[in-house]
């Protein structure tokens, strides 16, 4: 008996420009991977330029740009200096925890907000490139719904990305503009804010969190492109935490 053969399907994003805010390393990257299997071409920044490097020749971007996306003027720059797109991707930006004992108030102010004013800056300057389509994709998190001892900040940084995002998406239509809200995922930022506890972590997820497993960037990138496909989608907040808020710790 012979094997059925596999169905072969189009690239979801063939002729598509993919630009990732934040792209050289974590979900940004990975993303990139993603949208690049799918036919993409990408076009990715960061701030460090031989981090950016390393990245855009491993998944072959047709450009790069080093700047902090929170320098709005850089940020305008950008996009002054690109061509139609159809996707944006911006994965920029850590969260700030802190107990008030120990807050320092100029971060708890970046931290409160530099990611909706970056969110902001990058509709105005960035839609008007977007064709017919394409999405905005923005993060935010689960993580900041529950409350707790340190997470004043992140607390009230999350619960503005929903509304940020709806707005938006009324504002720019057509282009569509979404929120992708993670728990925790295995990527060099939670690495660098959890240090020798990361082994701890991942261990106490895989015990305690409904998929028995860690959520990794891949699993956001599948979303991400998702979002970029599915047409239907604008103004919402999508969850990737395999169940981290439905479940203690
Ligand atoms: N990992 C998680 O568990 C998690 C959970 C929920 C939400 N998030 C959010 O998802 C986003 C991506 O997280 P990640 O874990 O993938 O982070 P990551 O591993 O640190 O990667 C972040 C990427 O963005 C770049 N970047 C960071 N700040 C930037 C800035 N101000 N301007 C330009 N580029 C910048 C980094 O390169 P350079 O440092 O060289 O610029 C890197 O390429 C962040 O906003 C994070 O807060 C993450």
């Amino acid at each position: 008996m012979s094997a059925e053969p596999t169905p072969v399907r189009d690239p979801r994003l063939l002729g598509q420009t993919v630009v990732v805010i934040g792209g050289s390393a974590g979900i940004g990257l990975e993303t990139a991977r993603a949208a690049r299997a799918e036919g993409a071409d990408v076009v990715l920044t960061g701030r460090t330029p031989d981090r950016l490097a390393r990245a855009a020749a491993e998944v072959g971007a047709v450009s790069t740009a080093t700047f902090d996306a929170h320098d709005l003027g850089d940020l305008e720059g950008f996009f002054e200096g690109l061509q139609a797109i159809d996707h944006v991707m911006v994965t920029a930006g850590r969260p700030y925890y802190s107990t008030l004992a120990e807050m320092d108030f100029d971060q708890a102010r970046r931290g409160l907000y530099e990611h909706p004013v970056m969110m902001l800056a990058v509709a105005r300057y960035a839609a008007p490139l977007v064709r017919p389509g394409g999405t905005l994709l923005f993060m935010g998190g689960t993580g900041g719904r529950r409350p707790g001892v340190g997470m004043a900040v992140i607390g009230a940084a999350t619960a503005a990305l929903p509304a940020l995002t709806a707005n938006l998406a009324v504002e720019v239509a057509p282009v569509r503009v979404n929120l992708i809200a993670a728990g925790f995922v295995d990527t060099p930022l939670s690495a660098s804010l959890l240090g020798e506890k990361l082994d701890a972590r991942r261990g106490q997820l895989r015990e305690t969190l409904p998929i028995a497993r860690v959520v990794g960037p891949a699993d956001v990138a599948e979303l991400a492109v998702h979002l970029m496909t599915n047409t239907a989608l604008t103004g919402a907040t999508y969850d990737v935490d395999g169940g981290q808020q439905l479940v203690p710790g």
